[in-house]
């Protein structure tokens, strides 16, 4: 596959298509970082509000760090997982202590602090300081199963999805294309009855070109 071609055709929709999100108007790595814990398990919709109110709340990792965990977990309240509020109090903590109050920049120190994983990682890297780390999340996993026609569920692929997913980030924007990938899977490639006729991929997607949008990704047997 090409990937200049994958990349040029999603950076020209996004462009066009992308939502504007608040955590995508900030530089602040602090905000972002809230964001995208708040994202892990909830939809954009649900998030919106909390986040707002949250930012003015703890408007610093500082804030965060120094308030009582009671406080964050009402303001936390709602929102559900509340293991996430729980960490991230703890990250401030560490992100305090160990890192001179700044949110890290590498994957592997982000990996470090409670409550992130790989795919955090890389949304944070990639948004807040425009690093050339991969995400993967369900939504990218569904998008490059369909795009490459994954003969396995992804659950049994992880490694070829992620080597994919690196393959794929644009070096030169690695904070729209990530960006990007994450809209394309929630408002164009959905689980059910794709939009293809909108989708910047459709003529370089091994599913649409062989009618298996709705057979890909292959389902999770047990
Ligand atoms: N899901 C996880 N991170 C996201 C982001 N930055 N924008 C939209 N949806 C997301």
């Amino acid at each position: 596959c090409e990937h200049q071609e994958y990349r040029r055709t999603l950076l020209i929709w996004y462009g066009r298509n992308g939502r504007t999100l608040p955590w995508r108007q900030t530089q602040d790595p602090y905000a972002i970082w809230i964001s995208e814990i708040m994202l892990q398990q909830t939809q954009v919709k649900t998030v919106l509000p909390y986040y707002q109110t949250w930012i003015r709340r703890f408007p610093t990792v500082q804030s965060l760090a120094q308030a009582n965990l009671q406080t964050v977990l009402k303001a936390w309240e709602g929102l559900g997982y509340y293991a996430r509020a729980r960490h991230l109090h703890r990250a401030a903590q560490v992100i305090c202590d160990r890192f001179q109050g700044q949110v890290p920049l590498t994957t592997s120190d982000l990996e470090s602090l409670p409550g992130i994983g790989r795919t955090t990682a890389g949304g944070i890297a990639s948004a807040a300081y425009n690093q050339p780390a991969a995400i993967l999340d369900g939504n990218v996993k569904r998008v490059l199963a369909r795009v490459v026609g994954l003969k396995v569920p992804p659950s049994r692929a992880l490694k070829d999805l992620w080597s994919l997913s690196e393959d794929l980030l644009d070096p030169e924007h690695p904070r729209d294309f990530n960006q990007a990938l994450m809209d394309l899977g929630a408002t164009v490639c959905t689980p059910r009855r794709p939009d293809c006729h909108r989708c910047p991929w459709v003529e370089l997607c091994f599913a649409s070109m062989h009618q298996q949008q709705a057979d890909l990704p292959m389902t999770e047997e047990r």
